[in-house]
C-alpha cells in the first residue's frame, strides 16, 4: 500500500500543500500550516454513481412548479433587516465575529422568539453546558421559551437526534469550530473538520428544509479555523462587529443569496441582552467642543439608513530619520495610505515625517467609500492645527487624480445631518442651500478643499 502523503493545511485560508512552510503561499499568513489527515479518495465507481439521477431542469420552468422558499422573521427587526427579511428555510447562515461580541446572546434571543411564535427550534451548544445556556436564557428573561437545548459536539449525534420525522425549522450550531464530523479524521476546529462538519450540516439543511445557523469565531492568531473557508459553502454570511469595550454592535451581511448586503442591524449590549437600535444616526456622535482640531463628522449611509460618525485624526511630528507609524481603527489602512499619498502628491502636504493615527469614534467601522473627504479633512485639520467648523459634515470620494467625486444619496445624508443640527456640508455637490437648510460648499478637487480648510 502506498504511504499516505503528508498534507499541511493553512488554518486561515484552507489551502493545502505537501510541504510545511512558515508562511502560507496562498494567503501570506504566518505559522498557520498544520498537518492534517490525508483526504480519503472516493473509489471511481462510487464517484460515478449518480444519486440524483442527473436530471436537468429548465430555468424558465422554475416559477410554475417551485415555490419561493419561506422566510422566518425572527421578530428582532434589526436581525431580520440584516438577513433581508428573516431566516430562509433550507438555507445555511454563518454568523462570524470575535469571541465575546454577543453571537450566542443574539441567537439565543432569536431562537427564543421563534420558539414562542410556534416554530420548532433547536439550539446546540458545543461550548457551554445545557444548564449554562438555560441560566443565560433565564437571565435574559427567556427562560420559558420552548427551545430544544443540547450540549453536543458530534455532528452525527446531532443529525441523528434531530433528523426524525419532524426536523426543526431552525437549528443553531454554536459554534462550528467545536463540532466534530466522523467522516474524516482530525481535531475539531481544524480546517478539514470545520469544512466536513459544515458540509454535513448544510446538506441536512437542504434535504430537510431546516434553516441552519452556524456560529463561527474569528481569531487573529490562526489557532482556530477562520470561517473564511466556509463562506462559499453557506448561503448567507453575517458579521457581528463592534469593539468589546463599547456597547454598540453591528450586524452586517457580507454575502446573501436571498437578499441584499447593504443593510445593517444595530444593537446595544445591555445587562438584559442585546437591544435593538431602530434609529442609529446619532449613536456614534460624541459631544464635541468648538475649536478641537483633527475631528470631522461624516454622514455615512448603511443601506437606506444614514449613520453620522466622527472621524478623528492625530499627527505627531517625528525627529527625522525614524519610520513614522500609521495606525487605523475602524477604517481601511490601505485607503488611508492612498489619501495620504494624494494629499502629498496633489496638495503638497507632507505627512512623511509625522506619525498618523486615524480613529472612527464609538467602535464603528466605516465601509462607505464616501468617507474619503471627511478623512482628508480630519488629517489636514490635525496637521495644520486648524479646526474644521463644528457645524460641518464632509463627504465625497477622492480619486488618485485629486478629484473629489460626488457620491450616492447625497440628499439622504444632508437631510439627516440637518435633522441632527448640522448647518453646512463640504462635498462635491452643487453649491447653494438645499431644501433642508444645509449650506452646501462644493469642491471639485482636493486642492481647493485643502486651500479652503487652511483658510487661504
Ligand atoms: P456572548 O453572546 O457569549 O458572545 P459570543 O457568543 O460572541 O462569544 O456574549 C458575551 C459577552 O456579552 C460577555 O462579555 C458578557 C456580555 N453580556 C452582556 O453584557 N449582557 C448580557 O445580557 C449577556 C448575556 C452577555
Ligand atoms: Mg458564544
Amino acid at each position: 500500500m502506498a504511504k499516505p502523503r503528508k498534507r499541511y493545511v493553512c488554518q486561515a485560508c484552507g489551502s493545502a500543500t505537501s510541504q510545511w512552510a512558515g508562511q502560507c503561499t496562498d494567503c501570506g499568513e504566518w505559522n498557520t500550516l498544520v498537518e492534517e489527515a490525508p483526504v480519503a479518495v472516493t473509489p471511481f465507481q462510487q464517484k460515478h454513481n449518480l444519486q440524483s439521477g442527473g436530471r436537468a431542469i429548465l430555468l424558465s420552468g422554475l416559477d410554475t412548479d417551485v415555490a419561493l422558499p419561506d422566510r422566518m422573521a425572527t421578530g428582532i427587526a434589526e436581525l431580520d433587516r440584516a438577513l433581508g427579511g428573516g431566516f430562509v428555510e433550507g438555507s445555511a447562515t454563518l454568523i462570524g465575529g470575535d469571541p465575546g461580541i454577543g453571537k450566542s446572546t443574539l441567537l439565543l434571543q432569536a431562537t427564543a422568539k421563534l420558539a414562542l411564535a410556534g416554530k420548532r427550534v433547536a439550539y446546540v451548544s458545543g461550548e457551554e453546558a445545557a444548564d449554562q445556556v438555560r441560566l443565560r436564557a433565564r437571565r435574559l428573561g427567556l427562560g420559558n421559551a420552548p427551545v430544544q437545548l443540547a450540549a453536543a459536539t458530534s455532528v452525527r449525534d446531532i443529525l441523528t437526534t434531530l433528523g426524525g420525522a419532524n426536523p426543526p425549522d431552525l437549528l443553531v450550531i454554536d459554534s462550528i469550530q467545536t463540532m466534530h464530523s466522523d467522516l474524516i479524521e482530525g481535531a475539531p476546529g481544524t480546517v478539514s473538520q470545520v469544512r466536513a462538519a459544515a458540509g454535513e450540516l448544510i446538506r441536512f439543511a437542504k434535504e430537510r428544509g431546516t434553516a441552519v445557523v452556524l456560529v463561527g469565531h474569528v481569531t487573529k492568531d490562526g489557532s482556530l479555523a477562520g470561517p473564511r473557508v466556509m463562506e462559499h459553502m453557506v448561503d448567507t454570511v453575517l458579521a457581528f462587529e463592534g469593539e468589546r469595550s463599547h456597547q454598540y454592535r453591528i450586524l452586517r451581511a457580507i454575502k446573501n443569496r436571498f437578499g441584499g448586503t447593504d443593510e445593517i442591524g444595530v444593537f446595544a449590549m445591555e445587562t438584559q441582552g442585546l437591544s435593538e437600535i431602530a434609529n442609529p444616526s446619532s449613536l456614534f456622535l460624541t459631544s464635541r467642543d468648538e475649536g478641537v482640531t483633527g475631528t470631522v463628522v461624516f454622514p455615512a449611509l448603511e443601506g437606506t439608513r444614514p449613520v453620522l460618525v466622527e472621524v478623528q485624526a492625530l499627527t505627531v511630528r517625528l525627529a527625522s530619520g525614524a519610520t513614522p507609524r500609521r495606525a487605523v481603527v475602524g477604517w481601511d489602512s490601505g485607503r488611508l495610505s492612498m489619501i495620504l499619498a494624494v494629499l502629498e502628491a496633489r496638495c503638497g502636504l507632507s505627512f512623511s515625517s509625522a506619525e498618523v493615527y486615524l480613529n472612527i469614534a464609538g467602535g464603528y467601522r466605516v465601509s462607505d467609500p464616501a468617507a474619503d473627504l471627511a478623512v482628508a479633512a480630519a488629517l489636514v485639520s490635525a496637521l495644520s492645527e486648524r479646526a474644521v467648523p463644528i457645524d460641518a459634515v464632509a463627504f465625497g470620494e477622492i480619486a488618485l487624480s485629486g478629484e473629489v467625486r460626488p457620491v450616492a444619496h447625497a440628499n439622504l445624508r444632508l437631510k439627516e445631518a440637518a435633522k441632527l443640527g448640522f448647518g453646512r456640508a463640504l462635498a462635491a455637490t452643487a453649491p447653494g442651500v438645499d431644501e433642508a437648510g444645509m449650506r452646501l460648499q462644493s469642491f471639485r478637487t482636493l486642492g481647493t478643499f485643502v486651500e479652503h480648510l487652511l483658510g487661504r
